[in-house]
Parts: structure tokens; C-alpha cells; sequence
């Protein structure tokens, strides 16, 4: 049986990473009261559909969906602001507390085609802060995933911010964008060739070079912002100034998400050696209540975990904590036995492996030291009859008979517990 394409184990040796991200992240937004939500990894097709844009990649090609056996069009989940929105709406969260924010982890599914830092199931860490349109939710949110790449390590990021605008400034300047680009038409690559009737706005993000160069005389979005709109993005960088979180501004960064007006970033690597982006984000203020809830505006990002961890291993220099005991019972009688050792490490909390195999004394302790443990607590039926167990010392090779009696104290002089 094979793996499905796009998708990929995490076997234990890597788990440790994972724990890590998790640790670390619970550490900083517990202390800003971020508190995590678990949503349900499949939800109707349609809050995805009504979410995200029908222009949109995610719902033109990516998404994993199908009917179930009582005819209900059901989608694994390309994203989490969706769900979150969702379970703000239907869990009235908005009568308990004004502003939630709220923070998540787990699996998505895209189907795009895989390659390094893309799988069709990848997994998103995300905060949502949900009831504010103060500037300094924005900041907020951008100094967070700052704080959470640093201490994860991944401190050669860049954080690029724009201003997108609301809808009507939007709609006004992608007409004026159409008019512009349409005389190029043949020109621009084929992708682009295609955005310019469905969501022309996408095509300033082009990666194609004769694209740009197109693109490098195109109107600006920025005209067509409202004095308001401009304030907010002014406010929003002065708190970032202030916070001494760096950013650059890209007045060319459109997100592939339809929901997000105002503030929309994107944090990339420094370096370029990966133009795919670590994190995305930005304010979508209309979703909840277009979803059918309360007007309450909001603003978030998720970062991609795979693509984190790409760039973090190396510098993480995790270890997965060694066994430090193993036990070695030999026959039916000592296997009976051993429980009474085993309640004592359990208490000292010292971290053990009971053997589990028929094998000779010779192959359980090979298999003690391909674990790294310092000790083998041996029992067999001369042990049973003494009352004792033999603690060999792997290390250095010594080996000890000790009374039961003594094994306690032994144990705690040893771990210090
Ligand atoms: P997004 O930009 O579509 O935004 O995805 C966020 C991050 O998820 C990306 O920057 C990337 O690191 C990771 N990602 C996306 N697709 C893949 C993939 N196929 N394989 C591996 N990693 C991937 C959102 O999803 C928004 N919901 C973010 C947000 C939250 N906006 C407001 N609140």
C-alpha cells in the first residue's frame, strides 16, 4: 500500500519538532490570553464556497470534496478561518466576550501538486482575533507571528504589508486595472491571461517577469483608497513602527483568499530561496457577517508548519529524551514480578521500557543499549528466589544484586527525584 501523493507520515523521531512548535506557541499565546479552538476537520462545502471566493484557486481546483451517504456535499478543510467563523456564528460567541482570539492547529487539505513546503495535506497554526477593527489588532496579530518565528528560530523572515482596501475601492480600481492590462493581453503569461476576466486583482501577484514588467506602469491600488482606508494602514504600520516589528510594504500583495480587506501580509524567507510563503494573513471584517452573523470585524494569519519546519530543524537541535531503564524479565514468574518495580520507576517518574520479548538475556540487552538505557533492571528466577533484581549499569558494565527492599532508595539516589 502507498502513501497518497501529497500526503506524509510523522514518524516519532520527528514528533519531538512537532511538540516543540505546539509548546511553544501554547507558551506565548496562553500569555496573551489566546485560547485555542478545535473545529471539525470536514464542514458543508458551501461555507467554504461562500467564504473563500468562487475566483479563487481553493475553490476552483483544490478542494477535496464529496457527497456522504445521506447526499450531503461535505469538504475537508482547505483553511481554518472558515470553520472559525463558522463556530463563532453558531456557538454565539460574540454574547460571551466582545473580542475572542482564538488560535488553532492542524491538519488542511489542497489538492496541489506536491512538491517541497506543498502537500495536499499540510498543517496550519493560526490565531484568529475576532470583534476588533482598532489598527492595533492588526499590529497585534503581525507582531505575534514575529514573536513565534523568532523563538522558533526562524529569524530570517521578512514580513511585507498592504493595504487591499474595501470592497467598493476595490471593484472601482479592478476596473481600471482591466482597462489597463486588456490592450496586453497576449502578452501576459497564460495565468494571467485567464485571472483578467475572474479575479484581475490576483494577476499583480505574477511571478512571470514580462507579467511584472506589464504590471510596473498598471494604476496603483493605492489611489483608490478613501482617506480612511489609508489611515487605518497608516496606523497600522505606526503601531508596527513603535513595536519595532520590521516590515516592508508591498503595494503589489494581493491574497489568493477573497475574504480580506484593509490589512493583507505575507511573511516569506529573506533570502529567497523559497518564494512560497511561511505565513499569510490580514483583516477580513465582512466574512463573519456575510457567513449570516453579527458584523464583526476581524483579523488573522496562519503559517504553514511544513514549511516552518523546513527552515527550523537544523537550528532547533531537538533530542528525543533517552530511555533510561530497561527491564529485562525472564520467564512467565518474573514477568508477574516486575509490576512491583515498575510502580516505583512510575512513581520516581523515571522513564523505562519494559522488554516484552521471549529472547535470551544476551539479545535484551543489545536491544537495552540500541535504546541508549543506563541501566537493565534484570529479573529471572534466581532474582525471584533471593528477593532481588540485578541492576546492571550499561555504561560502564558493573552489575548489582539488590533487595527489594532497597530498590526504592536506590532508584531515588540515582534519579535524585
Ligand atoms: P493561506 O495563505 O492560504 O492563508 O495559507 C497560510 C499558510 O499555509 C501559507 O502561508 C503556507 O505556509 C501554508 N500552506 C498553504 N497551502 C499549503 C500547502 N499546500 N502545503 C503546505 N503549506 C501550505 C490561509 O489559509 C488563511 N486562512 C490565513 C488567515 C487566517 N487569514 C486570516 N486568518
Amino acid at each position: 500500500m502507498q502513501l497518497l501523493r501529497g500526503t506524509k507520515d510523522i514518524l516519532p523521531d520527528e514528533i519531538i519538532f512537532w511538540q516543540h512548535i505546539y509548546q511553544t506557541v501554547y507558551n506565548i499565546l496562553d500569555l496573551h490570553n489566546y485560547k485555542e479552538i478545535r473545529t471539525p476537520i470536514i464542514e458543508s462545502t458551501n461555507l467554504f464556497e461562500r467564504s473563500i471566493g468562487s475566483d479563487t484557486d481553493i475553490i476552483n481546483k483544490e478542494m477535496y470534496s464529496f457527497i456522504d451517504q445521506g447526499n450531503r456535499n461535505i469538504t475537508l478543510r482547505p483553511e481554518g478561518t472558515a470553520s472559525i467563523a463558522r463556530s463563532f456564528i453558531n456557538n454565539k460567541l460574540y454574547a460571551k466576550k466582545k473580542i475572542n482570539k482564538l488560535w488553532y492547529m492542524g491538519p488542511m487539505f489542497r489538492y496541489e501538486r506536491p512538491q517541497s513546503g506543498r502537500q495536499r495535506q499540510f498543517h496550519q497554526l493560526g490565531i484568529e482575533c475576532i470583534g476588533s477593527s482598532n489598527p492595533i489588532a492588526d499590529a497585534e496579530v503581525i507582531r505575534l507571528a514575529n514573536q513565534i518565528l523568532n523563538k522558533l528560530k526562524c529569524s530570517n523572515h521578512k514580513i511585507e504589508i498592504n493595504s487591499i482596501g474595501n470592497f467598493e475601492e476595490r471593484s472601482l480600481y479592478r476596473e481600471k486595472l482591466i482597462s489597463y492590462l486588456t490592450p496586453y493581453k497576449d502578452d501576459l503569461d497564460q495565468e494571467s491571461q485567464r485571472r483578467l476576466s475572474t479575479n484581475p486583482l490576483r494577476i499583480l501577484d505574477s511571478k512571470n517577469d514580462k507579467t511584472k514588467e506589464i504590471l510596473s506602469h498598471a494604476p496603483n491600488l493605492q489611489e483608490y483608497l478613501t482617506r480612511e482606508s489609508k489611515k487605518h494602514f497608516e496606523e497600522v504600520c505606526e503601531f508596527l513602527n513603535t513595536m519595532d516589528v520590521p516590515y516592508t510594504i508591498n503595494n503589489k500583495l494581493i491574497r489568493g483568499l477573497d475574504y480580506y480587506n484593509d490589512t493583507a501580509f505575507e511573511i516569506t524567507l529573506n533570502d529567497k530561496s523559497s518564494k512560497d510563503a511561511i505565513c499569510g494573513g490580514g483583516r477580513y471584517d465582512t466574512l463573519i457577517q456575510q457567513l449570516g452573523g453579527p458584523k464583526t470585524p476581524s483579523v488573522g494569519w496562519a503559517i504553514g508548519i511544513e514549511r516552518l519546519l523546513i527552515l527550523i530543524k537544523n537550528s532547533l537541535k531537538l533530542k528525543n529524551h533517552d530511555t533510561l531503564i530497561y527491564i529485562a524479565p525472564i520467564g512467565m514468574k518474573a514477568q508477574t514480578k516486575v509490576w512491583e518495580f515498575i510502580k516505583i520507576l512510575e512513581h520516581h517518574k523515571v522513564k523505562f521500557e519494559l522488554d516484552l520479548s521471549n529472547d535470551t538475556l544476551k539479545k535484551k540487552i543489545k536491544c537495552a543499549h540500541q535504546l541508549n538505557a543506563q541501566f537493565c533492571i534484570i529479573i529471572g528466577d534466581e532474582e525471584i528466589s533471593n528477593n532481588s533484581v540485578a541492576l546492571k549499569n550499561l555504561i560502564n558494565g558493573e552489575q548489582n544484586n539488590i533487595a527489594i527492599t532497597e530498590f526504592n532508595t536506590i532508584i531515588h539516589s540515582i534519579y535524585n527525584t
